[in-house]
């Protein structure tokens, strides 16, 4: 059994695609699953796609903005290994969202637009992965469109990322001229040659050969620039160190079009060589910490994130649960710290052509769990309820509005609806000290028209949401608890406390922030929280 365990764990790689809207994450992580086999044909992936927005109104918002909203995974199986893709949604308003994705994978790829390099979302993205010390491959996509110089773009990475690039291939010319790339490890050539995902793609790599091969059919202009791109590259940059890699210090560099279906092939064999298998978690144990390694016998695992009401019809609510350890079996009953028993009957799978139902589950494996609304983001499930992995961090709101039902005497019917859609994280909701305000914090606006669309459709709930007197809010943290105290009893009107009941400061603006943590030495005015929900 443990031999088992260890091998199957083992061969699991869990990860996630990030990227700024628009740069390719869609096109790739289709020809991903295309190149995995996963899938047979493109366009199953927007097709189911399709399904699911026709059985769910608020998705509504997403098929008029174009823009995909809810997170999903998908699971495939290539050359032995089980590779789960837990997709992020990319519109920047949702980052939250993509942040709590992030805490369950333990790689991401990093897609960038070869004519524009980092775009500010891949910043912040790239700073959760930080924060994680995710390891990051990159994938510089659309070669076959004008692209900026690739040292430029690898520049860009070790300048604003701090990252160490280490290229395995380099690009033969961009747009027009894209003719290959060079493998920079081997010395062999792959030509590049235009294929659709419509002409039909064989789940396979691109052809090599050697670069004399193809030295006559080549533009000799192309040529010349690749013999000196390449140079410069092997000599001012550093090779491939697993090592660094995987302690975040240092990027492997993928040049390709997603959408030809170039270079993506390559991609996966380098997740294939490089990848972790799902790390080990810090876990706490009442009074102590320790790491829980992927074949510990103990089924444990966390929730990042809750998906409801995907079928209006039938008020479902799936509990994605990110496995650490273990292996889990159908029907087995899981236990939160706090003693809660939730009976998985029906764990759910997310393979790329439907759901299926999971007879086993391990580490770095995601099911759904279909409950009743027990189960919460941060939420640690484990065989003996006495594993608790470190919370999944909330972060601070961009954009504060006030709650008010059209209708006064559906106040508590709103409360109960905001209570319920924070619980799922679409929103985050504050209490002031004083009065009876439902304050809802988003990242961005799109949360507000996705909570104010969701409000109507399934709970009948006509909602105004208001500029708040408070713009800007901030979790307050102190060692010194008859110290908070007091500063909440002296700050009432600029105070409140979240969902979990913990202090929120609330104000006007970042100045007030500084003023109040300059004039109250030993309080922390923080802009995340990790979420510990049973203690
Ligand atoms: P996203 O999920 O990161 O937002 O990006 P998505 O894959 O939706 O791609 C954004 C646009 O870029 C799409 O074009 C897509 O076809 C195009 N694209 C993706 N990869 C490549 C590539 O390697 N080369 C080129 N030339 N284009 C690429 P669109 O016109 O917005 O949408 P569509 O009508 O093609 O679907």
């Amino acid at each position: 059994m443990s031999e088992k365990l260890s091998r199957e764990a083992g061969r699991r790689r869990t990860f996630a695609i990030i990227s700024h809207p628009d740069a390719g994450k869609t096109t790739l992580t289709e020809n991903l699953l295309l190149a995995g086999g996963a899938i047979r044909a493109a366009g199953e992936v927007a097709a189911r796609g399709e399904r699911r927005r026709t059985t769910s109104d608020w998705m509504k918002i997403e098929r008029d903005r174009g823009i995909s909203v809810s997170a999903s995974v998908m699971t495939f199986e290539h050359r032995d290994r089980v590779y789960n893709l837990l997709d992020t949604p990319g519109h920047e308003d949702f980052s939250e969202d993509t942040y709590r994705t992030l805490t369950a994978a333990d790689c991401a790829i990093m897609v960038l637009d070869a004519a524009k390099g980092i775009e500010p979302q891949t910043l912040k993205l790239f700073e959760v992965c930080r924060l994680r010390d995710i390891p990051i491959v990159t994938f510089i996509n659309k070669m076959d469109r004008e692209a900026l110089d690739p040292l430029e773009v690898l520049d860009q990475i070790q300048d604003q990322l701090q990252l160490d690039t280490a290229p395995l291939f380099w690009p033969a010319a961009s747009g027009q001229r894209f003719s290959g790339m060079l493998d920079l490890r081997s010395g062999e050539f792959l030509p590049y040659s235009k294929r659709t995902a419509e002409t039909g793609i064989e789940p396979v790599s691109a052809p090599r050969m050697a670069l004399d091969q193809i030295k006559d059919r080549m533009d000799p202009s192309v040529m010349q620039e690749l013999q000196e791109g390449a140079a410069l590259a092997s000599e001012a940059l550093p090779v491939m160190d697993r090592t660094a890699f995987l302690e975040g210090h240092m990027t492997p560099v993928i040049f390709g079009t997603a959408l030809r279906h170039f270079g993506v092939g390559e991609l996966l064999a380098c997740l294939e060589e490089f990848a972790p298998a799902p790390r080990p978690h810090g876990v706490t144990d009442r009074d102590s910490k320790s790491l829980l390694q992927r074949d510990d016998p103990s089924v444990s695992g966390f929730v990042f994130k809750i998906q409801a009401n995907m079928d209006p019809n039938h008020r479902d609510r799936v509990a994605f649960l990110r496995l650490c350890s273990g292996e889990f079996r159908r029907g087995m009953k899981l236990k939160t710290v706090a003693g809660k028993q939730v009976n998985v009957h029906n764990p759910l799978m997310f393979l790329a052509q439907d759901r299926e139902i999971a007879e086993t589950a391990y580490a770095g494996d995601v099911i759904g769990v279909p409950n009743h609304g027990q189960l919460r983001v941060g939420d640690s499930l484990s065989s003996q309820g006495n594993i608790r992995f470190a919370g999944i961090p909330n972060f601070a709101p961009e954009i504060l509005r006030r709650a008010r039902p059209r209708d006064p005497m559906k106040a508590k019917h709103l409360r109960k609806a905001l209570e319920s859609l924070a619980e799922e994280g679409v929103t985050q909701l504050f209490k002031p000290t004083i009065g009876a305000d439902m304050i809802v914090g988003a990242v961005g606006n799109l949360q507000i028209d996705v909570m104010a669309e969701r409000m109507v459709n399934e709970y009948g709930l006509d909602v105004v949401f208001e500029p708040a007197p408070y713009n800007i809010a901030r979790w307050i943290q102190c060692d010194d608890l008859q110290k908070l105290d007091a500063f909440i009893e002296k700050n009432k009107s600029a105070t409140g406390t979240d969902l979990d009941g913990a202090p929120v400061y609330l104000g006007k603006n970042a100045w007030d922030v500084g003023y109040a943590a300059e004039k109250n030495p030993g309080l922390r005015f923080t802009e995340t929280k990790e979420r510990f929900l049973e203690v």
